[in-house]
C-alpha cells in the first residue's frame, strides 16, 4: 500500500487552521488525487466530512480499506477524474497534496487545475497545496517535453509533467487564481539516488547527494 501516515505540513495546515473539533463536524472536506487516503484520514479524526477521490482503482480499493470505519458514514470515496467533477462551492476545505505539479501537459494546466480547485471552494474555504521549487534538482536533471514548455518528465517515478515555480512565480500564480496565501513554507529532502554505488567506494564523502527535491507547502483561503 501507497504511504500510510500523512505528511506533517499537511497535518500542521489542518491543525493551525481547523482545530476546533466541534466547528470541523459541520465542514466537508475534499482530498484531490487521495492515493491510499492518508490526508482523508487526517480530515476525519478532526471530524471533518469528508470526499476523497483519485483517478486510480487501486487507490480506491486502499482508501477503502484504510479508512473502512468511516465509510459512508462520514466518509465518501470516489474513483473520478478530478476534471471532471462539477460541484461548485461546495468544500470548506480541499487537500491537493503532491498533486497539482505532477500531470501537467502544459504550465498553465497546472494554474488551470487550481482556478478549479477554487471554484469547488466555499468562499473563505482553504486549500492546502504542494507545488514544486524551481530549486528542485529534478528540473535540470529530468526530461524536458516538447520545446520550451516548463513541463518535465521525471524518468524515475510515474508521475509526469511537472511545474516548477520561482517564490515570486508561486505567489502570483496563487494570486491570480483567486486565493489569498495564509501562509507557506519552504521544504527539502536531499538524497542519493543510487547510495549503494556511492557507499561501496566512500565517493559520498567527497561527492554531493543527488536529488534535492524541494517542495512548497502553502494554505491559501478563497477570496
Ligand atoms: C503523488 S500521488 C499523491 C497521493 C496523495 N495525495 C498523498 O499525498 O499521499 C498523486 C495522486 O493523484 C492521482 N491523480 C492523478 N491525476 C488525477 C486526476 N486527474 N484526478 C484524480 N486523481 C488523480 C494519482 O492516481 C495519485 O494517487
Amino acid at each position: 500500500m501507497f504511504k500510510r501516515y500523512a505528511d506533517d505540513q499537511v497535518v500542521r495546515g489542518i491543525m493551525r487552521y481547523f482545530s476546533n473539533e466541534k466547528e470541523n463536524e459541520k465542514m466537508q472536506a475534499l482530498d484531490i488525487g487521495c492515493g491510499c487516503g492518508r490526508h482523508a484520514k487526517v480530515c476525519l479524526e478532526m471530524g471533518m466530512h469528508v470526499k476523497a477521490v483519485d483517478i486510480e482503482e487501486q487507490n480506491i480499493v486502499d482508501t477503502k480499506m484504510l479508512l473502512n470505519e468511516y465509510l459512508n458514514k462520514k466518509l465518501q470515496v470516489e474513483c473520478a477524474d478530478f476534471l471532471n467533477m462539477n460541484e461548485t462551492n461546495a468544500y470548506d476545505l480541499i487537500v491537493a497534496w503532491n498533486f497539482l505539479y505532477a500531470y501537467n501537459d502544459k504550465p498553465e494546466d497546472c494554474t488551470d487545475r487550481l482556478k478549479k480547485i477554487v471554484t469547488m471552494l466555499k468562499g473563505g474555504g482553504k486549500v492546502i497545496m504542494s507545488l514544486k521549487s524551481d530549486e528542485d534538482s529534478w528540473k535540470t536533471s529530468g526530461v524536458k517535453r516538447g520545446g520550451g514548455s516548463g513541463v518535465i518528465d521525471n524518468p524515475l517515478y510515474d508521475a509526469p509533467g511537472y511545474v516548477f515555480y520561482s517564490q515570486d512565480e508561486m505567489v502570483d500564480a496563487i494570486s491570480e487564481c483567486g486565493l489569498a496565501i495564509d501562509y507557506f513554507e519552504k521544504f527539502s529532502r536531499t538524497y542519493a539516488m543510487d547510495w549503494k554505488n556511492l557507499s561501496s567506494n566512500e565517493e559520498w564523502k567527497s561527492k554531493k547527494l543527488d536529488v534535492n527535491e524541494v517542495w512548497y507547502a502553502i494554505c491559501a483561503t478563497k477570496k
